[in-house]
């Protein structure tokens, strides 16, 4: 069998990153898809040179056009623009909805039996978009959020507890922003709650910081964001699905009665194989958490309506 072909759309900071992560993999083909000339080419070239050092053979593509990226089996979308220092992610919003939708409406032209992995920010309403335009069922269009802001809630987490991240288990749920949802009581140190390791105050801080965790890194930056975390995350998903692990992540998913929310895309826990998300996993909540999953699903409405109204002003 020849290796899947996954297509990623913008060769910036995250793209170029998980063009890397794949290649290193060694068992993909990836086109590298950007709208400024030489960039998605000059990247997987130079990927490629690292192959006979790192020990994969290339197979890795750059391209401003979408010819190349016929019969892939996954397309990852993380064209747009990033943040600024002190912009939230839903002031990227029209001008990144304007560019999934072109980006998604030509690649799923090639490839209509792709699995959409949406990056670009505001999260939760670009996947919005991007189902609307693909026109794909809702197991194929999944977001990448929640991965990232569990690993930041665990990392915190272990470097608090001086525990190794892999005894850290957690899950944040909802929308990618302010309003995310860490789930504490499902939150474990090897095996064990987390409320009987940290004070309040303590676990209440880590999660002040998991919600600010893309600002704090955009601060130090002072020019784009996080990208080696969340390239980490896309390729987590990407072999979960590829590999048809069944692995049950944190993801973005148009739900449909789920947790109580109908029609928007909001970070719940997915079973990740190779139909896509093929199930949402149902926690028991508490009136709190069920209310705290709420408030972040109408902050992910709010978005979803702005984004149809332009959607609409255009059509
Ligand atoms: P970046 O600015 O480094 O890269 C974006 C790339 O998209 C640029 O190379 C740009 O030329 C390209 N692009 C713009 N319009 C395009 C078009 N029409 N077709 C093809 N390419 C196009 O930004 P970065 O850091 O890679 O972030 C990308 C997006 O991902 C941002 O919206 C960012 O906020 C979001 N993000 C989301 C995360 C999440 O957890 N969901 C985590 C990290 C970033
Ligand atoms: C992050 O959380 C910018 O959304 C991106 O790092």
């Amino acid at each position: 069998m020849g290796r899947s072909k996954i297509t990623v759309v913008g060769a910036g900071n995250v793209g170029a990153t998980v063009a890397q992560r794949l290649a290193e993999k060694d068992c993909y083909e990836v086109v590298l898809v950007d709208i400024v000339d030489g960039v998605p080419q000059g990247k997987t070239l130079d990927l490629s040179q690292a192959g006979p050092i790192c020990g994969y053979d290339p197979r890795l593509h750059g391209s401003t056009t979408f010819d190349e990226t016929d019969g892939s089996s996954i397309v990852v979308v993380t064209s747009g623009v990033p943040r600024k220092p002190g912009m939230s992610r839903d002031e990227l919003l029209s001008t990144n909805a304007r560019i999934i939708q072109g980006v998604v409406k030509e690649a799923t032209k090639r490839s209509p039996d792709a699995i959409l992995i949406m990056v670009t920010n505001p999260l939760d309403a670009m996947a919005h978009v991007a189902y609307r335009v693909s026109g794909f069922p809702k197991e194929r269009v999944v977001g990448m959020a929640g991965v990232l802001d569990s690993a930041r809630f665990r990392s915190f987490i272990a470097a608090e507890l001086d525990v190794s991240v892999d005894n850290v288990q957690a899950m944040v749920l909802g929308g990618h922003g302010d309003t995310m949802v860490p789930l504490i009581r499902y939150t474990t140190v090897a095996g064990r709650p987390i409320g009987e390791w940290l004070p309040k105050e303590r676990l209440e801080a880590l999660i002040k910081r998991t919600r600010d965790g893309g600002a704090e890194i955009v601060n130090l930056l002072k020019s784009g964001s996080a990208y080696y975390a969340p390239s980490a995350a896309v390729a987590d998903m990407i072999e979960a699905i590829l590999r048809d692990q069944k692995k049950i992540l944190p993801c973005a998913v148009r739900c449909d009665g789920e947790y109580g929310i109908r029609g928007l895309f909001v970070g719940v826990p997915v079973k990740l194989g190779q139909r896509g998300a093929e199930a949402v996993i149902e926690y028991e909540l508490t009136r709190d958490e069920r209310a705290a999953l709420e408030a972040s699903a109408a902050a992910v409405k709010e978005l979803c309506a702005a984004v149809d109204r332009l959607l609409e002003k255009q059509a």
